[in-house]
């Protein structure tokens, strides 16, 4: 009797704790608590996609550090959000601020890195972020911002920092602003799986085409889907558009609703909303039960 009352309690719950495991797991198994995601480090706080920034997110106690990465004229992966010289955030060698008619004279895929890194990215004020606090900084190699972020960890004993990666590509700008997104993914991996960190990367990106090769040539690798404000797809539709399932649908937080949570979820699929810049929006979508939210303002997690 005994016997049989564990055999019903084991076949009644078994597949709900297997559930729950998919739906709290990466892909390589891990489980994730609630994944606080610092913007392109903390974009509110310090200059966008700097190792300042992602310093001062890994004193915020982020769990992840989200960035966007573009490939330079000599093949290497350097952080920045824009593939030109973006005049809000830069100053030329010279020392001068560039007029935004300007900017895409300076595309990032036709300067060698050691070109980009001659201009500054950190000193300029920012309209949009008046807390940022102005330090001199360059855009960095990824690895580089890797090594360095490795060892600020270490160096004050914090739990060691995921990654969450944008490839800023699109079909329009291939061999334009970017290589194809085989080259892209390729020189990525690279430098990912050189200094060891495969298990703490995700892989972004709005370009479904850089998911796809990633998850051919790299099938283990965690991929999210970016999804924007104006797309209407169910998460169904979107797995159906990738051909693959993504560990991860990152909608632009409009677009989050109940069904839309429980639909990922239904799917195995986690969802991470961005950018999330209010505690009231971040305390609503927590009750919707998202995964991680990604916020320009990562003490608002505090
Ligand atoms: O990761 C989501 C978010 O970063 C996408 O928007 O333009 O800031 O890269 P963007
Ligand atoms: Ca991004």
């Amino acid at each position: 009797m005994k016997r049989s009352k564990t055999l019903a309690f084991t076949k009644v719950f078994t597949p709900i704790f297997l559930i729950m495991t998919v739906l709290t797991c990466d892909a390589f198994g891990q489980r994730n608590a609630f994944d606080a995601q610092g913007h392109r480090g903390c974009r509110g706080l310090m200059p966008e996609n700097t190792i300042p920034a992602m310093y001062k997110a890994i004193d915020l106690g982020v769990t992840t550090l989200e960035m966007d990465v573009v490939i330079t004229a000599d093949g290497k992966v350097i952080v920045s959000h824009d593939p030109y010289m973006n005049a809000e955030i830069a100053t030329n060698p010279q020392g001068l601020y560039i007029q935004p008619g300007d900017q895409r004279k300076h595309i990032l895929y036709k300067l060698t890195a050691a070109e980009v890194q001659t201009w500054d990215v950190g000193l300029k004020p920012h309209p949009k972020f008046p807390r940022q606090v102005k330090v001199k900084a360059v855009k960095p190699l990824l690895s580089d911002l890797i090594d360095s972020v490795e060892l600020y960890v270490k160096r004050t004993g914090k739990p060691a920092a995921r990654y969450n990666i944008e490839t800023k590509c699109s079909p329009s700008t291939d061999n334009v602003n970017h290589p194809d997104p085989e080259t892209f993914v390729a020189l990525l991996m690279a430098v990912i799986r050189e200094k060891g960190i495969s298990k703490r990367v995700t892989i972004q990106s709005f370009d479904k085409r850089t998911l796809q090769v990633l998850h051919r040539a790299h099938p283990r690798m965690n991929a999210s889907f970016l999804i924007d404000a104006g797309n209407r797809s169910t998460p169904e539709m979107l797995l159906q558009e990738l051909g693959f399932k993504p560990s991860t649908i990152s909608p632009a937080y409009q677009l989050v609703t109940q069904d839309y949570v429980e639909a990922c979820h239904r799917l195995g699929v986690k969802v991470l909303p961005w950018t999330v810049n209010d505690r009231d929006t971040i305390l609503r979508l927590k009750n919707l039960g998202v995964d991680g939210i990604i916020s320009d303002y990562p003490d608002l997690f505090q």
